[in-house]
């Protein structure tokens, strides 16, 4: 069997590393050879959200490397969809496999279906209703016209069905994320603003906020700032910006209590996570990764596409209401956060599920 990978941005890397740990591991096995070519897009390529992810994640350097960078969503879909036709044309394969929901998951799944090869999508069916959402569309479309839908959630398979997807093709496996964060537990590494803030167990927040909703308008990004870090004071908040929010905050200045620092390694973002009082989000991603590790989850968000994080997990979705945000503070100090537990069959395995299904179709 051959398989088409593709990573291209941040979020995608935690889930196509297990992937490809999963095809090593089952080759070594001795079962049926699959042959996987890794194609990364280029949309993100600082060192900082790519480079790093590959070594701490030990993903293999991609194959091809499509280096189409950032610009409007048009123009990115559209060097996307140019490179990667190519790439295929020269490269044929079985199946296609993306993964989440970022743009070079959409553009490289209308590329490989107007082609005629199979998709694969991981972490399909997941709604957020909300179409102002970028990855929203990315995920309606992926799913629309993929073959094979591989599951975090019994839910999101129930959502596939309600879109019509045929349900023999949706396997409910588990999250590839939190196979990557399981097996990386053991190695994670203490960041050196831990040691620079004189940080300690449960007495920090850690924050991430980039949604062009949150970041892109100055003086909401301010307001919120500004709102959070007096509700988190005396606690530090440490902020690891992605460069989007940094050029945003370049403008803006930072009460005393919140730490801006560069976009952190996977390793110590995830221990950082592991350690924290709490943390403030409008990530998806991390909604699922503070479930895992019971940690609490202010979400600063109007919605989710990861319900189970909230009603199995440790997430709440606070929004960006004031009055909600002093309320979710409120219960945060008074130890009221919920425990969570985690959703079925986030257990580590869910790779090796997903190849060893590939093989018996
Ligand atoms: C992308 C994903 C988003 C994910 C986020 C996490 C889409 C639609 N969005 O958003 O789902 O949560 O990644 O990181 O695919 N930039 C750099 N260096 C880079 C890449 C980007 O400086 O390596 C800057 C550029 O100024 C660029 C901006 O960030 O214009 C936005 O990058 P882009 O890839 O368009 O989307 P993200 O906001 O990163």
């Amino acid at each position: 069997m051959n398989i088409t990978l593709v990573a291209g941005a941040r979020p995608n890397f935690m889930k196509i590393a297990p992937i490809i740990h999963a095809i090593n591991d089952s080759n070594k096995a001795g079962n049926s050879l699959v042959k996987f070519r890794l194609v990364h897009t280029g949309q993100h390529y600082d060192k900082k959200l790519s480079q790093n992810f590959f070594d701490d994640l030990k993903i293999p350097t991609p194959h091809a490397n499509l280096e189409v960078g950032s610009a409007s969503h048009a123009v990115q879909t559209a060097k996307i969809m140019i490179a990667f036709e190519q790439e295929l044309l020269a490269n044929p394969c079985d199946y296609l496999l993306v993964v989440g929901d970022v743009n070079s998951t959409m553009a490289c799944t209308l590329v490989a279906k107007k082609i005629g090869i199979k998709v694969v999508h991981v972490e399909a069916g997941l709604r957020s209703y909300d179409l102002n959402m970028p990855e929203e569309i990315n995920r309606m479309v992926t799913d629309s016209i993929a073959d094979i839908f591989f599951t975090t959630t019994p839910d999101a398979g129930y959502k596939l069905v309600q879109m019509g997807c045929n349900p023999d093709h949706i396997y409910f496996v588990g999250n590839v994320m939190i196979d990557s964060l399981i097996g990386n537990l053991e190695r994670l590494q203490k960041p050196a603003v831990w040691d620079q803030q004189q940080l300690i167990d449960k007495e920090y927040y850690l924050m991430t906020l980039h949604r062009p909703s949150n970041v892109d308008e100055e003086k909401n990004l301010q307001e919120l700032i500004s709102l959070l870090g007096q509700q988190a004071a005396p606690k530090p908040i440490i902020f690891p910006a992605h460069p989007r929010t940094q050029k945003q905050l370049k403008a803006i200045g930072l009460p005393d209590n919140i730490i801006m620092v560069e976009p952190m390694r996977y390793l110590e973002f995830i221990y950082m996570v592991k350690h924290a009082f709490a943390v403030l989000t409008d990530s998806g991603g991390i909604q699922e990764e503070t479930t895992y590790l019971s940690v609490p989850c202010f979400t600063l968000r109007e919605n989710t596409e990861r319900p189970e994080t909230i009603s199995v997990g440790t997430n709440e979705l606070i929004g960006l209401n004031p009055n909600n945000i002093l309320e979710g503070f409120k219960k945060l100090k008074s130890g009221n956060w919920k425990e969570g537990s985690i959703p079925l069959l986030w257990d580590g395995n869910t790779s090796k599920r997903i190849i060893e299904t590939l093989l018996s179709l």
